[in-house]
């Protein structure tokens, strides 16, 4: 009886999924370290292999898959794919499966705690009380931003965008949105960047990183928010110029930003950022519910089987 040999797959890292159905179709070796594989180690483990599970730490460019010419199909365990060229992919008929829509409400519960966060400017009270300042009830220590009637500007009305604008509503807040298109969405407004980020008492990025949107918030968009204003990052963090927003954070306009995402992750001890007492940051946990981070690794699972058996991925991004 002939023997059916099985593709071989690449795992770059546990994840909280059941391999079996995977496993049932092909080879699978699942990188044992709890950092990404180094990229030398990356792309000496996946020769020889046809597919690749990957997170977004792991870079799939063209080189890689130069370098890897064996490989037809790539599962990114994470809704954004800007880690991945999707155009190289492409160009090699390579189907790149994401995990978008299972991460949606994990991801705007996460911008609200930040923003809510940020308006009650809980790290500096937290601060203030582990530094043994507080003396007494004082009328005016740490006053913030109350968001009933609160203006919050989102930049990107995808899914998540609109999950955000779902919890705003019920705060009573005032929503602005920027999109390329209106889209029929109940008591929110489509603006312009402009008069979204001059108009806003709070802007939430959720855009996808590309070329058009790198550095959306730069030093000119910065210069036209309202003084006092905070600003929430859960998207990606090359969309902000963490430079020009140091020295904005300086003249309080911003006067918080609350961060999930940074440019350069993990966040270099030396940055700047750290040194500022209106700057919160958490290490990219927008996803981070069990319930999610389950739904996302399942689904880069079942988007790797599906393209091992010939059928179409089900979530896919090019
Ligand atoms: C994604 O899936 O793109 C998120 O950033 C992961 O939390």
């Amino acid at each position: 009886m002939e023997q059916v040999v099985k593709p071989r797959i690449f795992v770059s890292r546990a994840i909280p999924a059941d391999l079996e159905p995977l496993r049932l179709v092909a080879e699978v070796s699942v990188w044992e370290g709890e950092l990404p594989p180094p990229r030398e180690v990356l792309l000496e483990r996946l020769q020889g292999c046809q597919g690749l599970l990957c997170l977004l730490t792991e870079r799939v460019d063209a080189a890689l898959l130069a370098a890897c010419p064996e490989l037809k199909w790539v599962s990114n365990m994470a809704a954004g794919v800007d880690n991945i060229d999707l155009a190289a992919c492409s160009a090699r008929h390579i189907p790149v499966g994401h995990t978008p829509g299972v991460l949606t409400d994990a991801t705007a519960d996460m911008a609200f705690a930040l923003l809510l966060a940020a308006a009650r400017r809980l790290p500096e009270a937290d601060a203030f009380v582990r530094a043994g300042k507080w003396k007494t009830w004082s009328p005016t220590l740490l006053l913030g931003l109350e968001l009933r009637g609160a203006t919050l500007g989102i930049a990107g009305f995808g899914a998540i965008g609109r999950a955000v604008a779902e919890r705003a509503r019920g705060f009573g807040m005032r929503i602005l949105y920027t999109a390329r298109s209106p889209r029929p969405v109940r008591e929110a407004e489509w603006v312009d960047k402009r008069t979204l980020l001059s108009q806003s008492d709070a802007v939430s990025i959720h855009l996808a990183l590309s070329e058009e949107t790198r550095h959306w918030l730069d030093a000119e968009a910065l210069s036209w928010m309202k003084p006092g204003s905070l600003v929430v990052n859960t998207a990606r963090g090359a969309l902000v110029d963490e430079a020009a927003l140091v020295q904005a954070l300086g003249q309080g306009r911003p006067a918080f930003a609350a961060l999930d995402v940074m440019e350069t992750e993990p966040l270099p001890l030396g940055s700047p950022l750290l040194g500022l007492p209106n700057v919160l940051v958490a290490p990219h946990l927008g996803s981070a519910t069990r319930k999610t981070r389950e739904a996302m690794a399942s689904r880069a699972v079942e988007n790797l089987v599906a393209a091992v058996e010939g059928k179409p991925m089900v979530t896919r991004a090019n």
